[in-house]
């Protein structure tokens, strides 16, 4: 059993077809704060004091360029390396030109097998030089990533035997959300059954509930389509409120998590698929919601 320790979800990379128009759109109706550039085509975007929370790239295929995962130390960086090595993946190593424009003392990629996607790990990521400060959402993190699959039980024992996932609560047939380990947070990761492999939601937790309800009025107010919600999600107790990014990639708020102890933590609890599994309060996500996201390969190895 593999004992490498996670910090947190560390960043999410998404694809977008209009670097200008997605830039605008997350700074002036998600609220983050933009954080300088990256590699030729990115830029950085952070909800709170890092150097990066999200990094936005310029792609045809809008989606999921890459979700990282910041380890608790070198040490369990270099053993997940190991791991990941021992079970036949190959593991690239992020250029140093790279790791510096993003604020990382060391970083490697590899891709997902069940998923395709590319997971990057690192285990240091500077602090921005100044504060965040929050204009019209009070986001505290970046809270998780969910992503579909047509093969979800394989995936889902990838992620909790080999990587070192542990299952908070699973829907019957619909999803199964993970948090890693020893990360408290019900959830950082999501892995929903689909009919193919894609990017289903990118999750921002706000501070307050207000910020929900201010979020809602604002979207309408400037045309933004709603996907789903407000509504209360019963596994996780959070308020939540979906809705569609320019390239109609689905991004949610939501409030307030349930947090699991390191030791003798409460089993996974499996909920009946159903609406009332889903929201408490019985909104009915749209067709689009959660429907856009190409998952992209791996495209530039160290
Ligand atoms: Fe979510």
């Amino acid at each position: 059993m593999p004992d490498f320790r996670y910090r947190r979800l560390g960043y999410v990379a998404l694809n977008v077809s209009d670097l200008a128009r997605s830039g605008a759109f997350y700074e002036e109706i998600v609220g983050l704060q933009p954080s300088g550039a990256a590699l030729a085509g990115e830029r950085l975007y952070r909800c709170t004091q890092r150097h990066h929370d999200v990094v936005l790239h310029q792609a045809a295929a809008p989606g999921l360029r890459r979700v990282a995962w910041e380890m608790e130390s070198a040490d369990d960086l270099e053993r997940l390396e190991r791991h990941l090595q021992s079970l036949g993946m190959r593991t690239f190593d992020v250029a140093a030109e790279e790791c510096a424009a993003l604020g990382l003392a060391r970083a490697v990629r590899v891709i997902e097998p069940h998923l395709g996607a590319v997971f990057e790990y690192f285990h240091t990521m500077v602090s921005a030089a100044t504060s965040y400060v929050p204009t019209v959402t009070r986001i505290a993190r970046l809270g998780h990533v969910v992503l579909a699959t047509d093969a979800h039980a394989d995936t889902e024992r990838f992620f909790l035997d080999q990587l070192n996932y542990r299952a908070s609560d699973r829907i019957e047939g619909a999803v199964t959300f993970m948090r890693c380990w020893p990360n408290p947070l019900h959830h950082s990761f999501g892995l929903s059954k689909g009919s193919s492999k894609r990017l289903h939601h990118v999750n921002f937790m706000v501070t307050d509930i207000d910020d929900v309800g201010r979020a809602m009025y604002r979207l309408k107010k400037h045309d933004v389509p709603i996907v789903f919600g407000p509504g209360r999600h019963p596994p996780s107790e959070s308020i939540f409120l979906y809705f569609l990014d320019p390239d109609e990639l689905t991004v949610e708020f939501s409030f307030g998590m349930e947090e699991f102890p390191e030791i003798a933590p409460r089993e996974p609890r499996l909920l009946p698929m159903s609406l009332q599994s889903i929201d408490y309060w019985g909104s009915v996500p749209d067709p689009r919601f959660a429907a856009q996201g190409v998952i992209a390969p791996l495209t530039e190895p160290a």
